[in-house]
Parts: structure tokens; sequence; C-alpha cells
């Protein structure tokens, strides 16, 4: 790899290290072959709970449409940054973070985020908004929005510290929107 591939190199809250980089990334082992393996292995050490905060839905398995969605991207309107441990051969994927920009709202790209549950609350999720904010900026977006359950703490204290705007899309769903010029330089 080179100078100009994006991997960091990190440490979460409780000093364990951890890396970050583009999901898919040509010249590297990030293929989007490679990730689909890793989404599909790492959505079975996803909780329930999480599942059902990521998805809205009680998903068992992801769909192989699913996951052709999911690995759908150019890096500029639908990009994807991954957050992992160990390194090349031994890497195992723990978190992602993605964007896709909407065709009827192009300055607008919707955004998920996941962290599987043994690396929750540890400041990767918070690393990695902070990395796809940057892209979404680079990439011309104005708005970063996301669609968050009212329980999920964790993900409006992200949004929250980055300024959302957040407002009721229904009894249980907030939406977040972040306006990434303002937050795209900021620390995360
Ligand atoms: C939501 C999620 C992505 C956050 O990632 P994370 O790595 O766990 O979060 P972080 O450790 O970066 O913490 C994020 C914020 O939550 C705060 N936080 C941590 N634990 C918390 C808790 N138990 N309750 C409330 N806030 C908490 C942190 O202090 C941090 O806030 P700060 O940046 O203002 O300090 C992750 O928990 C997850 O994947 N959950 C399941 C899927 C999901 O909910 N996805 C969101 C759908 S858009």
């Amino acid at each position: 790899m080179t100078a100009e591939h994006t991997v960091e190199d990190l440490r979460m809250r409780d000093g364990r290290g951890y890396r970050v980089q583009l999901c898919v990334e040509p010249g590297t082992p990030h293929s989007p072959e490679f990730l689909r393996g890793r989404i599909a292995e790492a959505f079975t050490r996803l909780s329930s709970q999480s599942r059902w905060q990521r998805f809205s839905a009680p998903i068992h398995r992801l769909s192989a449409r699913q996951l052709d969605y999911l690995t759908d991207i150019d890096n500029r309107d639908r990009v994807a940054w991954c957050a992992s441990v160990g390194a090349d051969d031994s890497e195992v994927g723990i978190g992602l973070a993605r964007y896709i920009r909407l065709q009827d709202e192009p300055e607008v790209a919707e955004f998920a985020l996941t962290v599987v549950d043994a690396y929750q609350g540890q400041g990767v999720g918070s690393q990695l908004m902070q990395k796809l904010i940057e892209s979404a900026a680079a990439n011309g977006l104005r708005v970063l929005r996301g669609y968050v359950l009212r329980s999920n703490q964790r993900m409006l204290a992200i949004c929250r510290r980055r300024g959302a705007a957040l407002s009721t899309a229904d009894a249980s769903t907030i939406v977040a929107e972040i306006e990434v010029a303002a937050w795209s330089g900021g620390q995360p």
C-alpha cells in the first residue's frame, strides 16, 4: 500500500488499537468482494438489539440483494468507511459507516453507522462518522441525513456533537441532519 491510501491507525478509549480506511479502495485488499464477505461475517457478530437499531427490523441474515446494495461503492456518491482490528490476513471488521447520495436531493446523502457490539462505546463510531463527514464535504454534499431510533442514545450523541438538526420522523424515529461543511475540519 502507498501513502495515497486512506489507512489510519487509531486507539479505542481503552487503549486497544484499530484501523480506519475506505471500505473499497483500488490497490489494496479492499475490493467489493472482500467487503461483501466482511459485512456478512460482521453481521453475525451483531446483537439483535444492534440489528434492530441499524435496520429498524428484526433481520437474521443479510440477503444477496442487501449485500449487493451495501457493497455498491463508488467513493463519491456511495462511500463507506470501515474500522478493523488485526492487520492484513487476520483483519477483522468491527464497524462501518456509509452514505448514499439521494437522486432527488443531490446535496443530501443518507447515512448509516454500525459498530459490532464488542467494540461499542469505545469511540469507534464517532471516528467513522467523522471520516464520513469529511468524505461528504469533499464530494460536494451539504447534508448527511440519518434515521435514528429515539432510544439510540449513542447515535444521538454522535449527531448532537456535530450540531445535527433533529426532527421527528414518526413516533419512534428521529431524523438527524448534519451540515457537513461546518464539521468536516472538526475533531470527532
Ligand atoms: C450507534 C453506534 C454506531 C455508535 O458507535 P459507538 O462506537 O458505540 O459510539 P462511540 O463510542 O463513538 O460513542 C458515541 C457517543 O455516545 C456516547 N455514549 C457512549 N456510550 C453511551 C451510552 N451507554 N449511553 C449514552 N451515550 C453513550 C459517547 O460518549 C459518545 O458521545 P460523545 O462523542 O459526545 O462523547 C453503535 O453503538 C452501534 O453500532 N449501534 C447499533 C447500530 C446503530 O444503532 N446504528 C445507528 C443507525 S443510523
